[in-house]
């Protein structure tokens, strides 16, 4: 069974007094309980508040962003065992942002997959089509490249902390959600990269999460999906209320 997980992506958004006072609102307004996994990925400067403040609750936390070597002269740099340290049990690698914005490459992203994997980091590994791509239909071919040249060299045991986030370029902070029916398409068609690269069993085990414009009226939808595994949110993780509709809608029967 791959346990469904929602995790929310704060950017470059929230300083250290608001990200503590989000988990608060969230520990104390919500009931988070269920076979479900809440993981938030603050930005760097908010990761010890917000470790304080998840203390003795079910929600993990997550880099986003991670550099892609070990240690040493990298200045501005966060490396694997420093997210680590700051107790991270997630990162985000291969974010369409990180691709676009910091010109980083299938290679670069695979450098740091093995990185991650090496230090026992869970990597939520991003990739997606652009609006162009997606309107030439070339969605399978730029997934097929993403995954085969994000996950290059990486062997089956290497690769069991591994969820892949499905984030349509188009789809990220444009209110315009992909259809549920298209997702769980590309989600299927990753499940069966993942099959003819690693085997049936790692195949069935990796949770694949779906990412671009998710709220609390889009998620059932999606979530019913047999191969949608979890929700990677943007805008509509920032604030504490909307997150937990989110959870909430997603989860109903849990
Ligand atoms: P969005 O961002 O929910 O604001 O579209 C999703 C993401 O980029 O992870």
């Amino acid at each position: 069974m791959r346990r469904p997980i929602v995790v929310g992506n704060w950017k470059m958004n929230m300083l250290i007094s608001s990200s503590g006072h989000w988990v608060e609102e969230l520990l104390n307004t919500s009931d988070c309980a269920g076979t479900f996994d809440i993981v938030v990925a603050p930005p760097f400067t908010s990761l010890s508040v917000v470790r304080k403040s998840i203390e003795g609750s079910k929600i993990q936390l997550a880099g986003q962003n991670m550099a892609s070597e070990a240690e040493g002269a990298q200045t501005g740099e966060i490396s694997a065992i420093m997210l680590k340290d700051a107790g991270c049990d997630y990162v985000i690698l291969g974010h369409s942002e990180r691709r676009q914005y910091h010109n980083e490459s299938d290679e670069l992203i695979n450098k740091k997959i093995f990185l991650a994997c090496e230090n026992a980091l869970n990597v939520i590994f991003c990739i997606g089509e652009s609006v162009g791509e997606h309107n030439k239909d070339k969605t399978n071919d730029v997934i097929e490249r993403q995954l085969f040249d994000g996950l290059q060299g990486l062997k089956e045991d290497q690769l069991n902390s591994l969820l892949i986030a499905y984030e349509p370029i188009w789809a990220i902070g444009t209110g315009h959600t992909a259809n549920p029916n298209q997702v769980q398409d590309v989600h299927s068609f990753i499940r069966s990269l993942c099959e003819k690269s690693f085997g049936k069993d790692l195949a069935r085990a990796t949770r694949i999460l779906y990412g671009g414009s998710v709220d609390s009226q889009s998620s059932s939808a999606l979530m019913a999906q047999p191969d949608v595994d979890g929700l990677l949110v943007g805008g509509a993780s920032l604030r504490s209320k909307s997150f937990y509709d989110i959870i909430k809608s997603s989860f109903k029967g849990d």
